[in-house]
């Protein structure tokens, strides 16, 4: 019975378009795909329903939501104006996966959608499955990532039924989404430069294809420690997605002493009686051999780290892993948001191979 729905935890069925769409009208809250992750999505007019997204999720309060649109019309009716530079952005990246962060129009959007801010986060996803439930609600549709907060983002439906089973309306499965990393956030300034305030899934190099410079919120770097700004997106402050294992992020001059320090230190953590995995590209497989390595994939096609990055984390908790290690890629391309989330997964713990480890 693949359209049927019902709230109880044992029949988590998928639901059809229509049935998903009429439950977001009536209210209610739905998870469905997009090409970066699935979005746990509610009308971002209603404030009930935009509670309940935060309720399923045990999300903070002041962390706004992304509005996602189907049409280039409704943009104009959620926010004040759009500059020409975030026009630009438009005309290059829609649908896909950048957020534009724009003057919000006020008494259009539920208040809670925006966490009292006078901006307000919106987005046209690139997937079909998503465009057609935007459209056929009739409504602006928030959704942050359909996970339990500090979680993993989901890639899979799956992902959304370990997490959210029982707390939300409904889910439309669209089967994995592409990207596997969130939407690159920005704001757009009249004079033609760009901030990102979230590395994501349209990297800073096609950004800068498009518009006059293109910086990185510097309050996105390190543990916000003294003298350290706070990230201007709200939700970059909070240890997302943090494995139950220990994750450690190592970096070094020369692949040969990044392998060498990882091999060292698992079978240190192993001799003292963790249960270890190494998160490695697999251009390094043969240097890890009797070790249990999840593959990032190539180097050379980062598309795969990012597809592949939350559902490892996940496939760490599942395998009972209390002690992982991951290469890290330059921070180049796609390797910016691969490297954000590392980070934030290793609550920003990094070993360095250097001299003083050889
Ligand atoms: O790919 C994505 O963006 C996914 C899919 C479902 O579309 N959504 C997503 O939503 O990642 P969420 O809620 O997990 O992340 C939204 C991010 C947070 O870091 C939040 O702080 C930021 O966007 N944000 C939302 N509104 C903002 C605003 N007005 N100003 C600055 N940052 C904002
Ligand atoms: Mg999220």
């Amino acid at each position: 019975e693949g359209g049927s729905y019902t709230r109880h935890p044992s029949q988590f069925a998928a639901m059809a378009l229509q049935e998903a769409a009429a439950l977001l009208r009536s209210g209610d809250t739905v998870a469905f795909p997009t090409e970066t992750v699935y979005g746990l999505g509610a009308d971002a007019r209603n404030t009930a329903a935009v509670e309940a997204v935060f309720a399923a999720k045990g999300r903070p309060a002041d962390n706004p939501l992304i509005v996602h649109i189907a049409r280039r019309s409704q943009l104009d009716e959620l926010v004040q104006q759009v500059n020409g530079t975030a026009e630009a952005l438009i005309q290059a990246f829609w649908p896909g996966p950048l957020t534009l962060v724009l003057p919000v129009r006020p008494g259009v959007l539920s208040p809670r959608v925006t966490g009292g801010l006078d901006t307000v986060a919106v987005r046209m996803p690139d997937h079909p499955v998503a465009l057609r439930l935007i459209a056929e609600a009739g409504c602006p549709v928030a959704a942050p990532s359909a996970n339990r907060s500090g979680r993993p983002s989901p890639t899979l439906a799956e992902h959304v039924r370990e997490d959210l089973q029982g707390r939300i309306g409904g889910i439309v499965n669209g089967g994995p989404t592409g990207v596997g990393l969130e939407s690159t956030v920005v704001q757009a300034g009249d004079d033609g430069t760009v901030t990102i305030l979230r590395p994501g899934g349209i990297t800073a190099e096609q950004l800068a294809a498009v518009c006059a410079a293109v910086t990185t919120d510097p309050g996105l770097d390190g543990e916000a420690g003294p003298g350290t700004p706070a990230p201007r997106s709200p939700g970059m402050k909070y240890t997302h997605y943090a494995p139950l294992g220990r994750l450690s992020v190592v970096e070094g001059p020369s692949p040969a002493m990044v392998t060498g320090l990882i091999r060292r230190e698992l079978a240190a953590a192993e001799a003292s009686g963790e249960r270890t995995a190494v998160l490695a590209f697999d251009e390094h497989a043969a240097d890890y051999i009797g070790q249990r390595v999840y593959s990032l994939g190539s180097l050379d096609t980062l598309q795969e780290a990012g597809q592949r990055l939350y559902g490892l984390l996940r496939r760490c908790d599942e395998d009972g892993i209390t002690f992982i290690l991951a290469e890290a890629c330059p921070p180049r391309g796609l390797g910016e948001a691969i490297m954000n989330r590392l980070l934030k997964a290793a609550g920003h713990r990094v070993l360095r191979a250097d001299a003083a480890n050889e």
